[in-house]
């Protein structure tokens, strides 16, 4: 692909022809800040959180969704640039709850970080935020539209990725928030329960619904017989976590397990076995099958 020279803060760099701003950014080692832009998802374009100025272009422009071309003269964080951000930021924050102790986000969030980042400490803008709304939109995962920011995320995950596409933008102007069809909940849509929505989310309005409460109630009932069911994922997970060698985790797993009270501790080995060979075989077909259309079209 041919390579195409810009200007990016007094530096020539030289990136792929189709390399968007941000890309040739990112890849000259300068931070441009973004909220609604994930590398696994198309653009959207909407946070305007990413502007540069293009020297001789009158409006800044989102450096996520613009392409360069030769001869980009491209600053990053002049006056002009930080002043559009922190106010794109601020209107995000009014509204927004921002109540972030009491966010599940909170110390994890890109909203948060992103106004650290900017200095913001009070906000110019009076606030409209909506009431605080959590709602358990599925048997695993709860929503709060007052933390919402409508960057889409999960709307392009759960189409693009998982190719499920349940969660969409609902109403319009003012009203408009993710939801499903008829607003009738995860649980009334053909939701796999993947968590990819959750995870992409940049805030905390998507978060997993949590069992930790009940599972403590369980354990303090005397007449309770409590079974834990691990799967083979968490042990590596935990051996990753706290510095363990693999094959030494499963014993500090189950002894940690019985010590909070379980009656019993299952394992999942021989059911995810029966998974990864079906994984394995689906695997393999799809391969055969792409391969078979490859050589369709080659003769
Ligand atoms: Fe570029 Fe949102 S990150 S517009």
């Amino acid at each position: 692909m041919p390579s195409i020279t810009v200007r990016i803060d007094g530096r020539d760099v030289s990136v792929s022809e189709g390399t968007t701003i941000l890309e040739a950014c990112r890849a000259a080692g300068i931070r441009i800040p973004t909220l609604c832009y994930h590398p696994d998802l198309s653009i959207a374009g909407n946070c305007r959180v990413c502007v540069v100025e293009v020297d001789g272009w009158q409006t800044l422009t989102a450096a996520c969704v613009t392409p360069v071309t030769p001869g980009l003269s491209i600053r990053t964080s002049s006056a002009r640039v930080r002043r559009a951000r922190r106010t794109m930021t601020e209107l995000l924050l009014a509204s927004h709850d921002s109540n972030c102790p009491e966010c599940v986000r909170n110390g994890n969030c890109e909203l948060q970080e992103l106004a650290e980042d900017l200095g913001i400490q009070r906000n110019r803008f009076d606030t409209t935020e909506r009431p605080r709304s959590v709602e358990e939109v599925s048997s695993a995962v709860m929503r709060d539209l007052s933390k919402c920011i409508l960057c889409t995320r999960c709307v392009r995950t759960c189409e693009e990725l998982q190719s499920v596409a349940v969660v969409k933008p609902v109403e319009r102007s003012r009203d408009v928030h993710m939801g499903t069809f008829m607003d009738s909940g995860l649980d009334g849509v053909p939701c796999t329960m993947c968590g990819q929505c959750i995870d992409r989310c940049p805030v905390g309005a998507l978060y997993e619904k949590t069992g930790v409460d009940s599972v403590w109630d369980a354990l303090e009932d005397p007449d309770r017989y409590v079974v834990v069911q691990t799967a083979p994922a968490v042990r590596v997970g935990l051996a990753e976590a706290l510095g363990f060698a693999v094959a030494r985790s499963t014993g500090k797993m189950v002894a940690a397990l019985r010590r909070l009270g379980f009656d019993s501790v299952l394992d999942t080995d021989f059911t995810a076995d029966l998974t990864i060979i079906e994984e394995g075989n689906e695997l393999l077909s799809r391969l055969r099958s792409s391969l078979a259309g490859t050589n369709e079209e080659e003769s």
